[in-house]
């Protein structure tokens, strides 16, 4: 049998393998609610304006509302044969309501009609995932509060640089997350045009209102160039650009979580909840869901560099390829939202292990560039002079086989005689973070004053 939905030129029905490869209902019955709400939209301005009386928009309306039901209960059934969404759900509106189904198509095409489902979706997508991150970073903000004070070593090349707040450290990525909340409701804001209406691709010679389905959909206003409505895939580009970024944080997070909760560095622990076991390790704790959010990007940056190449070269209008978009787009945004909520849980269990972090944080010489400092400031030596002298005092800390610290004055003034041991004020990690109060500084006073900027930006 031929399309009943297109098949009137046509002799016979598509091939088996035809069918399989042009349907796309395996994966978009997920847009069926965007799918409805637009039909409605559509049905209501074409009443108004006269094209559709009032008796058919009712059984237009209130057969999409038993479609709806019906899928909601699981007694819909998909049909492939029927492609994809917009019209499996078109004619199931028929077998109900007959003759009136058959004119919800006037001044619209599947064309327009699956970019306003596909936006419609990636708009509550953004809407979901903003708010994820900012939970995210409601966690962190109480970390960084409740860790102020704790010392722990800041690294460069993954070597103990300087000592560090692990409240700072938290605070990195709450701004981090700042940033990328601003490029998903960038997003947002760009993508929120309708192209409802915008027909095939050239518009329609009905004297439609897309104002007024772009106002019933939420919309900020109809895309103005009907070949651009129809051709324009940038909206889920720029989202899935957006998570791709933000994603690459959560990996750097979750890569720092597993050298963190490492026996060997003991920093953190992972709550039960949020660890696994080996089946045949009896000790092990592993950091699977950190592991996963790290190995997760890898779908989310494909996700973005596929659609870009499905979209480089299409000539406008639509082409087929971009049935092409969702499946990678649902499974890229699946798991980023996945990736957000593992990280949030994860996050607001972890327990700190401050006196690991303290010991670690002294080790490595990490006071050098404070005693340097010292030199400058209590001595008034050159600074390119302190930092070779401090390194003599790491020489002969390392032949003593200790810190900094564990030099007695009397090692201090065979290096250099001008050196008293007022120094040892500045040798203590603790005294170290608290000496960094430059602006955006790791001094615990600079963490708490911004944990109280973070919360009154975001109303926690
Ligand atoms: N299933 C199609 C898609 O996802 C809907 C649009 C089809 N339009 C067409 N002219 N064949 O892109």
């Amino acid at each position: 049998m031929s399309n009943r939905m297109w098949g009137g030129r046509f002799a016979s029905g598509p091939d088996a393998i035809m069918e399989e490869i042009n349907a796309s209902i395996g994966f978009d019955k997920r847009l069926y609610t965007q799918d409805i709400a637009g039909s409605i939209a559509h049905a209501n301005m074409l009443e108004t304006v006269g094209i559709l009386t009032r008796d058919d928009k009712d059984a237009i309306v209130s057969g999409l509302e038993t479609v709806r039901g019906e899928i909601e209960r699981g007694e819909f059934t998909f049909s492939r044969a029927l492609e994809d969404i917009h019209m499996n759900v078109e004619s199931r509106l028929k077998e109900l309501i007959g003759e009136p189904a058959g004119r919800l198509h006037t001044a619209r095409s599947r064309n327009d009609q699956v970019a306003t489902d596909f936006k419609l979706y990636v708009r509550d997508c953004l809407d979901t995932l903003v708010a994820q991150v900012e939970t995210l970073q409601k966690v962190l903000i109480d970390k960084a509060e409740a860790e102020a004070e704790t010392v722990m070593p800041g690294f460069t090349h993954l070597q103990s640089a300087q000592p560090v707040t692990f409240g700072h450290h938290m605070l990195a990525y709450v701004e981090m997350l700042a940033r990328d909340k601003g490029r998903l409701l960038d997003a947002r804001a760009r993508l929120n045009e309708s192209p409802l209406g915008a027909a095939a691709l050239a518009g329609t010679s009905f004297p439609i209102d897309r104002h007024m389905t772009a106002e019933a959909l939420g919309f900020d206003r109809p895309t103005a160039n009907s070949l651009d409505a129809v051709s324009d895939r940038d909206f889920i580009l720029e989202t899935l650009s957006a998570a791709s970024i933000c994603a690459m944080h959560l990996s750097r997070l979750s890569e720092e979580l597993v050298i963190w909760s490492s026996a060997q560095f003991a920093f953190v622990r992972l709550s039960d909840k949020f660890s696994t076991g080996s089946s045949i390790m009896p000790q092990k704790r592993n950091p699977d869901a950190a592991e996963l959010i790290r190995a997760k990007v890898a779908r989310i940056f494909s996700a973005f560099s596929s659609l870009l190449i499905v979209m480089k070269g299409l000539p406008l209008a639509y082409s087929k390829d971009m049935q092409e978009d969702k499946e990678v787009a649902f499974d890229a945004l699946d798991n980023f939202s996945l990736s957000l909520a593992a990280m949030t849980g994860m996050m607001s269990d972890l327990t700190v292990n401050r006196e690991k972090m303290a010991a670690a944080a002294g080790a490595g010489f990490s006071t050098a560039t404070d005693l340097a400092d010292w030199l400058v400031r209590a001595v008034n030596v050159p600074f390119r002079d302190a930092h070779h002298i401090t390194g003599r005092a790491v020489a002969a800390a390392e032949a003593k086989g200790c810190g900094l610290e564990g030099l007695t004055i009397e090692d201090f003034k065979e290096i250099d005689e001008r050196i008293t041991s007022q120094v040892f004020k500045v040798l203590g990690v603790d005294n170290s973070v608290k000496s960094r109060t430059s602006f955006g500084g790791t001094a615990p006073a600079n963490v708490k004053e911004q944990v109280k900027l973070w919360r009154a930006r975001l109303g926690a």
